[in-house]
């Protein structure tokens, strides 16, 4: 009986009968079609599916595969990853269909984080633009270069709340808010996976890392995480669920620890909250050897226990810790595990395969001519430019003389660009930026003579990242004497954020800030573009550089957005994502903080503060400024108090009062006042862009209901209290207008 309806289900698969516009009702087929074909299979077949090996040709973790190839078909794989281009991906393919014995397709996953090949803005950095439907796009096109490579799946996107900037994935996630990831994570999943898997221009999306990875003690990569249940739900969690809502297809756990249980091996999370309170049913795969890292953190006792544990807990695949391909069996025949959880894990890796229709055709995403159109085609390019330009933040343009520097004047004669990011390729890429390709990339310098020919612009390093050695600093300072205005290229380098790079000390690195403050002794005007994956400690930047841009690491367009913004032909419109310290004392800071018993007052030192430093950040959540200027007035409210099936209508009105046309992104906040447990002195609940010719003024409104209002009780459950609240509207969670109203009981 097995026998005939393996040679009937080979028939399906050879005959093409194709899984294309899968709708629900395919959705049902495909259960039946994973249950025939799980019926097939032998126990190694299915543990072969629970295991992701990573491929040679990128190194994302500690350790490598070098057998991966005999692995493939030996049927001891269901995934790979860190392989890619249409060759190298048909050929692994082919091994697997062509050699196992029921020729199931593989899996190709990458880390394509902000694009494959044409690089967008790190997403720290285009989290600054608050532009959900540009980041989608991003996500789309960059799933359609993926594709068009052979990929069909992404670990991606990575969605952890992460508020201190010492830890270097901060530069992967969007920033400190959860309303606004939350809102991020749907939309890169939209992007990633468009409306249906089955499309060959769509990749699998796997949201990460899950849960609460952005909170490692200290910042420091790797490090425990610990915080109250409330804030875990409230703050942390929100983001994964967004993308669980939005039909994320994959789910990966976390290294860290939550409340003493390492998160691979979790069952709290990863059924309990995961499966039954969120019912996701796609897989859930461990991150880079995590599942034996169990062993480590004192969870499990050897290597085969931590496979019992990850199993048992819910994880399904098992990356690089050649955990279940080792010890699955065993645990089977000592009753540790059943084959029914074994079944069901596979049953959704192989639903996945379906999905994603590589079942009908394993080369659906494998097409030469495609890699060849679609890689760096224009439209990739446009929109690395369009969202380059989106992300940058103005963080402030203050007088010169009278006058502001920016935007800069196009009758500049000479210009004096200094910094290491100046004139460099690589590091404008970001970190994560898969295979990103350096020679693409248009440098500042090239974006700055590019878009004015008529300048003389000339270049010197000054400072490197790394070391102490200052022997550039003559050659730039005699630069900056000769020219009329200096602009600096100055942060981070790619290897100084990302994972595995946090950072004690987030001032400028090496000997730049030095370089800095030699060259303002020189008084002429400066400008800092300062290029980052993560808020820097600036402060005497703030003090002494007039004019001081964000700008992420960009990507392949970088230069031109920069020398764009630069010279005015687009007005910059970003807006932080995360707050920006004066010094390191002062994290964790974030704007969604707590009043305290003892709020700050002025002069009275038994209030909340520091003996040595502003209690204020140096730039806060929300902020960036614009070549123009907005007000905000006339802040209406729809009703004094609503009742609990009410909606709230908030009005208000902005003006833009300056010379050039610009976009704004008004926010609201609101503040529960009174609450049986204490509530963020501000929580961001919406936000929206307009746009202002000069002197242009346009009412803009936000509905709230009820339900905007809830948080964890006392009793840890989701709800709105009745009592006062204050709202707020403004361009950044600290210059706000005000007014209030009552949910009644
Ligand atoms: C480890 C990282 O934590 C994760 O984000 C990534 O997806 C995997 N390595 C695979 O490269």
């Amino acid at each position: 009986m097995k026998k005939l309806t393996l040679i009937l289900f080979t028939s399906l698969i050879l005959f093409g009968i194709s899984c294309s516009k899968l709708n629900n009702r395919s959705i049902d087929k495909i259960d039946i079609k994973v249950d025939s074909v799980l019926s097939l299979m032998t126990l190694d077949e299915k543990i072969g599916q629970l295991n992701l090996v990573a491929g040679n040709m990128d190194q994302t973790g500690p350790n490598t595969n070098k057998e991966y190839e005999k692995d493939i078909k030996d049927g001891r794989v269901g995934a790979i990853f860190n392989v890619f281009g249409v060759d190298n991906i048909r050929k692994l393919q082919e091994l697997a269909v062509n050699n196992t014995r029921l020729r199931i397709p593989l899996l190709f996953g990458y880390d394509v984080i902000h694009g494959f090949k044409t690089i967008f803005p790190i997403p720290l950095a285009e989290a600054c633009s608050w532009n959900l439907e540009s980041i989608e796009n991003s996500a789309r096109l960059a799933a359609k270069e993926a594709t068009a490579n052979g990929l069909n799946w992404t670990f991606d996107p990575m969605v952890d709340i992460a508020r201190d900037p010492r830890w270097g994935r901060v530069a992967e996630g969007s920033g400190e808010d959860t309303y606004l990831g939350s809102l991020i994570a749907k939309a890169k999943v939209k992007g990633f996976q468009g409306d249906n898997l089955n499309d060959p221009y769509t990749i699998a999306a796997c949201v990460k890392h899950f849960a609460a990875y952005g909170a490692p003690f200290g910042g420091r990569e790797y490090n425990t995480v610990d915080m109250s249940e409330r804030v875990f739900r409230e703050t942390y969690l929100p983001p994964y669920k967004a993308a669980i809502d939005a039909g994320v297809a994959t789910v990966m756990s976390s290294f860290n620890e939550i409340d003493g249980v390492p998160c691979t091996g979790n069952k709290q999370l990863l059924t309990k909250i995961l499966r039954n309170d969120w019912g996701f049913d796609g897989f859930v795969v461990s991150d880079f050897t995590s599942v034996k890292e169990l062993v480590n953190h004192g969870y499990a006792s050897d290597e085969k226990n931590s496979g019992e544990l990850a199993l048992n807990a819910g994880l399904d695949m098992d990356m690089m810790s050649n955990v279940y391909s080792n010890y699955l069996k065993k645990l089977l025949d000592e009753g540790k595990v059943t084959e029914k959880q074994i079944n069901e894990s596979v049953k959704r890796v192989l639903k996945l395969k379906f999905k994603l229709g590589l079942f009908a055709n394993p080369y659906l995403r494998i097409d030469d001519q495609k890699e060849k159109e679609i890689t760096f085609s224009k439209e990739m390019m446009n929109q690395a430019l369009s969202s380059a330009k989106k992300s940058i933040v103005l963080l402030q343009n203050n007088d010169y003389k009278g006058k502001k520097l920016l935007p800069l004047s196009k009758s500049i004669k000479r210009i004096a660009l200094i910094g290491p990011l100046a004139n460099n390729k690589v590091d404008l890429l970001g970190c994560w930026n898969a295979q990103g390709d350096a020679s693409k990339v248009i440098t500042i310098l090239e974006g700055l003579k590019a878009n004015n020919p008529n300048a003389i612009i000339e270049y010197a390093k000054g400072a490197d990242f790394v070391g102490t050695d200052e022997s550039g600093f003559n050659l730039a300072k005699n630069l900056a004497l000769k020219s009329d205005i200096i602009i600096c290229a100055i942060g981070e380098s790619i290897e100084q954020n990302g994972e595995a790079a946090s950072r004690s000390d987030i001032g400028l690195p090496g000997v730049q800030q030095k370089l800095m403050e030699e060259l303002a002794k020189t008084g002429k005007p400066i400008i800092a573009v300062v290029m980052a994956g993560r808020p820097l400690t600036i402060e005497w930047l703030s003090k002494n550089i007039p004019s001081i841009l964000f700008a992420g690491h960009l990507g392949t367009m970088a230069g031109k957005a920069i020398a764009e913004v630069l010279y005015g032909d687009y007005n910059p419109s970003g807006k932080l994502v995360m707050t920006f310290p004066r010094n390191i004392g002062q994290i964790p800071i974030f704007y969604n903080a707590k009043n305290t018993g003892r709020p700050f007052i002025a002069n009275d030192p038994y209030t909340t503060r520091y003996i040595d430093s502003p209690n204020e950040p140096l730039y806060p959540f929300g902020y960036g400024l614009s070549y123009t200027s907005f007000t905000y007035t006339d802040l209406r409210l729809s009703k004094s108090s609503i009742n609990h099936n009410d909606t709230l209508k908030i009005t208000f009105s902005i003006k833009n009062i300056g010379k050039f046309e610009g976009e704004e992104t008004a926010q609201l906040y609101i503040r529960d006042l009174v609450g049986s447990v204490t509530r963020p002195v501000k929580e961001l609940k919406g936000f929206k862009k307009v746009f202002l010719k000069p002197e242009e003024q346009k009412e803009v409104s936000f509905t709230i209901t009820q339900n905007d209002l809830r948080f964890y009780d006392a009793n840890m459950n989701f709800v709105a209290e009745p009592g006062k609240f204050k709202v707020f509207v403004g361009g950044n969670s600290m210059d706000l207008i005000d007014s209030n109203f009552e949910l009644l009981n």
